[in-house]
């Protein structure tokens, strides 16, 4: 396929389309100059998905601490029947796929049910989102895979316009690595991506006892601690700069009041960092932290508000018995 659109292009070898920003986006650069010049210092989680970020990420997802990825598996293992004879879907379009394995539950209803549709994959990590396409494509072979990449934020409103019964998923709780706010202006930017009738399937984690957070964000092999750290070497290629990992330590700590976990770097000892690219260097203190992501927690009810204050109905909202994950199904009336 190569097809060349006003929107972007279908690469002959990679096969997914470049999603153009419809709005600016910040680029590392100027995300580093407002966030590590800054104090406190804080650095967009958008950042720790290049290959090896993803790649940890995903072993994250297997360590026996982080219950998300297996809760919401086994949610949609039980319900993706139900979701698909809900919705119908022509057009599956998953923001932040990442690896697509827990989608795979919702190809496996659609294959008994007899209905073929197409799935559109939207990651910014180009390796991660090219390697799932090609694996669903090779089992699932009436799938029509689309990938598309680009950073979601900007790009919700370049997307192809799909004509058809749409069903949008925003899985794995990721709508928690976004503040109050910009969750709130996410959904509506997804609902104006929606026609009337089009459905938005939502993952989010739930508050629960702090041990049990507190454990998924800190697990025993350290690779939650992998993960946060490979950020300072996105940086270090990508910034020109002089990090050294050795010289900072992971820390993720639940936040009671604020119901989210704040996962910090921190500072082993004062240290001058070259930020290469920015044409200068900056003098991090010891204890000093760099927040690297957060990570909020809801209640039940808070996500049907979120949903139905953006203009979304409540048709289904799933959870396990322990209610440590939900999965909303809304719709645009
Ligand atoms: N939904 C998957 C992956 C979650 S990890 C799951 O539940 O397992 C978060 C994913 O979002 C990563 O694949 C990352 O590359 C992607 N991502 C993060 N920020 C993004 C952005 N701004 N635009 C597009 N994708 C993004
Ligand atoms: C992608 N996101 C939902 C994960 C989370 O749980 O917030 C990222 C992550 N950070 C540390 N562990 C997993």
């Amino acid at each position: 396929m190569d097809t060349i659109t006003d929107l972007g292009r279908y690469s002959r070898a990679i096969q997914c389309l470049a999603i153009a920003p419809a709005r600016y986006v910040p680029d590392l650069v100027e995300d580093a100059r407002a966030g590590l010049l800054e104090r406190p210092r804080s650095l967009p989680p958008k950042y720790f998905y290049d290959a090896r970020g993803a790649d940890l990420f995903n072993r994250i997802c297997e360590t026996p601490e982080y219950y998300p990825t297996r809760t919401e598996d086994a949610l949609l293992q039980e319900h993706s029947d139900d979701i698909i004879a809900m919705t119908r879907p022509g057009y599956l379009i998953e923001l932040g796929s990442g690896s697509s394995k827990k989608t795979a539950n919702l190809f496996d209803a659609c294959e008994k049910q007899d209905l073929s549709c197409v799935y559109a994959p939207f990651d910014i990590c180009k390796p991660v989102l090219i390697e799932a396409a090609d694996k669903l494509q090779d089992t699932y072979k009436w799938l029509d895979v689309r990938p598309l990449l680009g950073d979601y934020h900007a790009g919700l409103g370049n997307m192809p316009h799909y004509r058809g019964c749409k069903t949008f998923l925003f899985l794995g709780g990721t709508i928690g690595n976004f503040t109050p706010p910009e969750a709130r202006s996410f959904i509506c930017d997804i609902r104006n991506c929606m026609d009337p009738g089009d459905f938005l399937l939502l993952g989010a984690d739930r508050i629960k006892d702090p041990a049990v957070l507190n454990a998924a964000y800190n697990d025993a092999q350290g690779i939650t601690a992998l993960f946060n750290l490979n950020v300072l070497r996105v940086l270090n290629r990508e910034l020109d700069a002089d990090f050294s990992t050795d010289s900072f330590v992971h820390s993720a700590v639940y936040n009671n009041e604020l119901n989210r976990i704040e996962m910090y770097l921190i500072s082993r000892c004062s240290q001058e960092i070259t930020l290469g690219k920015l044409g200068m260097s900056i003098r991090v203190e010891s204890g000093e932290k760099i927040l690297t992501e957060l990570s909020y927690k809801f209640y039940f009810d808070e996500l049907e508000t979120l949903l139905e204050e953006c203009g979304l109905k409540v048709v289904r909202h799933f959870e396990p018995d322990n209610r440590y994950f939900s999965l909303v199904l809304a719709q645009r009336e």
